[in-house]
């Protein structure tokens, strides 16, 4: 796979046909892209650079493009919820992911901010991914695959809950960047801090103000980080045609919050210790209202995660076949970009908001 120059054998090409419709198909010798309104053989798209407009067997045009690593993403099969792009981007800069960085990340969930984390660190960087649950692994693993052609050496994926697994996988203070994204980070500060060099950085991704406010206490309460910062971000897109310059009607409103906080060196006290509040402690009570259940966390069900894994793995498997006879239409979407972001489960609303995620 390639991912500039000339259309080549195994490369994904992403289609914009009529009304604006997207195809995504993996290019193999003396295949061809059916529609009902004819035919457009993969032959006449190679060689052919990119963002070229070719003509099916009728005359019906499509623009060809190798999706970017946002539009790959944002189609790819979910098992978790993802990290959506505008957060991805923050995260690179919040959290100072650097080339040649060691990076621990959890839960790798379905991979994609495991593609955002491999690209940024570069062959000299390292990526140690924990995942609890073994299926979304799996997910992970084909997505990354099928986005790179190839399982990169630098990726380690460790099935387990980060808190019992992190201290035997990683020497004590040697990884540079922890990114934490799951339902409960302020579990893993402690051995966040452990694994950390000083001065690293611990970032949290979080979808509700409680999980927001619980990991900030966590964090001051190990006196072992800077006090904590947090942001959210909003992208809002905009209509620019002629005069009629403003922003767009709709946009993704939430997706979560990020937190971030530098290592101290060990025995470091901070001259300045961070104001404490009257109300910093969480009993039972506050901790229920706010459970997975309580928040009506949506669970995949076994089935749809059986068929996440297998659409992943089509994908990984048509990658790494590199234009031989695999299956590679697995992953092809048929996306309306009117229908907003896509969460492969046929629901349209941004599945980060709180209450609304498959799984954290
Ligand atoms: C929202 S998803 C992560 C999505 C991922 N960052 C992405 O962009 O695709 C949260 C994941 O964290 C995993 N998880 C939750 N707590 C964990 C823990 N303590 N250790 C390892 N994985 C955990 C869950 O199983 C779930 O797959």
């Amino acid at each position: 796979m390639t991912f500039s120059g000339p259309f080549q054998i195994g490369d994904r090409v992403q289609l914009t046909g009529p009304k604006s419709r997207l195809n995504t198909i993996t290019l193999a010798a003396g295949k061809e892209f059916h529609t009902h309104k004819g035919v457009l053989r993969h032959d006449d798209l190679i060689g052919l650079p990119d963002g070229s407009v070719v003509a099916n067997s009728v005359g019906i045009r499509y623009l060809a493009l190798r999706p970017l690593l946002s539009d790959f993403v944002m189609s790819m099969p979910r098992g978790a919820a993802i990290v959506y792009p505008k957060d991805a981007a923050q995260i690179i800069g919040k959290a100072d992911i650097f080339p040649g960085a060691r990076v621990v990340e959890a839960g790798v969930g379905s991979g994609a901010l495991s593609l955002w984390l491999l690209r940024t660190i570069g062959p000299t960087g390292s990526l140690t991914s924990f995942e609890r649950r073994a299926e979304f692994a799996d997910v992970a693993r084909g997505n990354v695959v099928g986005f790179l052609g190839e399982e990169p050496e630098n990726w380690d994926v460790v099935v387990g809950d980060l808190v019992e697994s992190l201290p035997s996988a990683v020497e004590p203070g040697s990884v540079d960047r922890i990114v934490l994204d799951m339902l409960a980070p302020w579990e893993c500060i402690d051995v966040a801090a452990d694994a950390l060099t000083p001065g690293g950085v611990v970032l949290c991704y979080v979808a509700t103000v409680t999980q927001l406010s619980r990991v900030a206490e966590a964090i001051r309460d190990s006196e072992r980080f800077t006090d904590p910062e947090s942001t959210e971000t909003l992208v809002r897109g905009w209509h620019v045609e002629g005069l009629a310059v403003r922003p767009d009607h709709r946009m993704v409103g939430h997706t979560g919050f990020l937190i971030t906080a530098r290592r101290l060196a060990p025995d470091a006290v901070l001259p300045q210790p961070p104001r404490r509040l009257s109300k910093t402690d969480y009993d039972d009570s506050d901790v229920e209202i706010w459970t997975p259940g309580a928040v009506g966390e949506r669970t995949t069900s076994a089935k749809n995660l059986r068929r996440r894994v297998r659409e992943a793995r089509a994908g990984a498997a048509a990658s790494l076949a590199r234009g031989g006879d695999a299956a590679d239409e697995g992953i092809d979407d048929d996306i309306d970009p009117a229908d907003g972001p896509q969460d492969g489960t046929g629901d349209d609303a941004p599945s980060r908001t709180a209450g609304e995620d498959d799984d954290q």
